[in-house]
C-alpha cells in the first residue's frame, strides 16, 4: 500500500490507474480506524479494482466546543489496519492540503434542509464542513464509487444529495451498522466511554428494536419516541432526540405513513455523544 500526504502524489497514482482503465473505489474517514471503517474497504474492493482510502481529522465539521483536539489520531496503527485490509492508497493529507486558503476562507458547500435538522439544528455547520470536505476529497480522488455507513445516516443522505446536485459521476454506496456484541454501533467515540458505561450503551440498540416492535405493532409515533426516551434515560444516558423519520428526507410521518420509515437516536453517555440508527421497514 502506498501512503501519500500531498494532492499531487495521490494524483500521480490515480491517473496511473485511470490511464490502465481501472475503476476507483473511495473510503473517507477520520482514522483511528475499527471493524466498521474496515468493512466499508472490504465492500469497496467488491465494487472496484483499487481503492483509495483517506483519513484527515476534518476541522470544519467540528464545533467550538466539540472534540477536534482530543480527537484520537493513531496513523500508524491505521496505516497498518488499511494494508491488512487491501487497500491500495491511503491519502492522509494535512489541514493547508486540503484548505490551502486557510480554513475560515474555504469555500463551503451547503445543503440545505436536510442539513438543517437532528444532528444538523445539534450541531450548526456541521454538515457543511462534511459537505465541504467530501467535495474536495471527492475532487481529488476522483473515484468512480464511495462507501459510506448507514451507522452516520443523516451524512449519507447529506452527501448523496450533494453528489446529485453537483451532478458528480460518483455511485454512493451505503455499509451495514457494525456492532459491538451488546449491539453498541462501532465507532471512535466509544473510546471515551469506560467498561461500565460501553456495557450500558448497550441500551440504545436495544431501544431502537423495541421501537421497530412498536412501530410494527401500529403504536402511536408520539407514546413510542416518549417511551423511548424513558428507557434512555432509565439506563442513565441523556438523549438528544429518541424519533422516527421518514428514510428519504427525515421529515416527519403521518401516523398512516407506514412506509420507508427509521428510528434515530443520539443521547450522551459519560463523556460521549452516540448517534445510531435502524430502519423500520422489514
Ligand atoms: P468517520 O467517523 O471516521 O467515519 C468514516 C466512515 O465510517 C463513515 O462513512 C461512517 O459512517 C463509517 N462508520 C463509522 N462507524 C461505523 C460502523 N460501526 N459500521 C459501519 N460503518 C461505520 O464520517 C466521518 O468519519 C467523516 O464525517 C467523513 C465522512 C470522513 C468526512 O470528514
Amino acid at each position: 500500500m502506498d501512503v501519500v500526504h500531498t494532492a499531487a502524489d495521490l494524483r500521480a497514482s490515480v491517473s496511473a490507474w485511470r490511464r490502465e482503465g481501472a475503476r476507483v473505489a473511495f473510503v473517507p474517514t477520520m482514522g483511528n480506524l475499527h471493524a466498521g471503517h474496515l468493512s466499508l474497504v472490504e465492500l469497496a474492493r467488491k465494487h472496484a479494482h483499487k481503492v483509495v482510502a483517506s483519513v484527515f481529522v476534518n476541522p470544519t465539521q467540528f464545533g467550538p466546543n466539540e472534540d477536534f483536539a482530543s480527537y484520537p489520531r493513531t496513523l500508524d496503527a491505521d496505516r497498518a489496519s488499511l494494508a491488512a485490509h487491501d487497500c491500495d492508497v491511503l491519502f492522509a493529507p494535512g489541514v493547508d492540503e486540503i484548505y490551502p486558503f486557510g480554513v475560515s476562507e474555504s469555500v463551503r458547500v451547503d445543503v440545505p434542509k436536510i442539513s438543517e435538522v437532528l444532528e444538523g439544528e445539534l450541531r450548526p455547520g456541521h454538515f457543511t464542513g462534511v459537505a465541504t470536505v467530501v467535495t474536495k476529497l471527492f475532487n481529488l480522488v476522483q473515484p468512480d464509487v464511495a462507501v459510506f455507513g448507514q451507522k452516520d445516516y443523516q451524512q449519507l443522505l447529506v452527501v448523496r444529495r450533494m453528489t446529485m446536485d453537483l451532478r458528480l459521476p460518483i455511485d454512493i454506496i451505503a455499509a451495514p451498522t457494525r456492532r459491538e456484541s451488546n449491539g453498541l454501533a462501532m465507532s471512535s467515540r466509544n473510546q471515551y466511554l469506560s467498561s461500565g458505561e460501553r456495557e450500558r450503551a448497550g441500551v440504545i440498540h436495544r431501544v431502537l428494536c423495541a421501537m421497530r416492535e412498536q412501530w410494527d405493532a401500529g403504536r402511536s409515533i408520539a407514546a413510542i419516541e416518549s417511551d423511548a426516551r424513558l428507557v434512555l434515560e432509565a439506563a442513565g444516558s441523556v438523549p438528544d432526540y429518541a424519533t422516527i423519520r421518514r428514510a428519504a428526507d427525515l421529515s416527519a410521518p403521518g401516523q398512516s405513513d407506514r412506509r420507508g420509515a427509521i428510528a434515530l437516536i443520539a443521547t450522551r453517555i459519560g463523556r460521549a455523544r452516540l448517534i445510531d440508527n435502524l430502519l423500520l421497514d422489514p
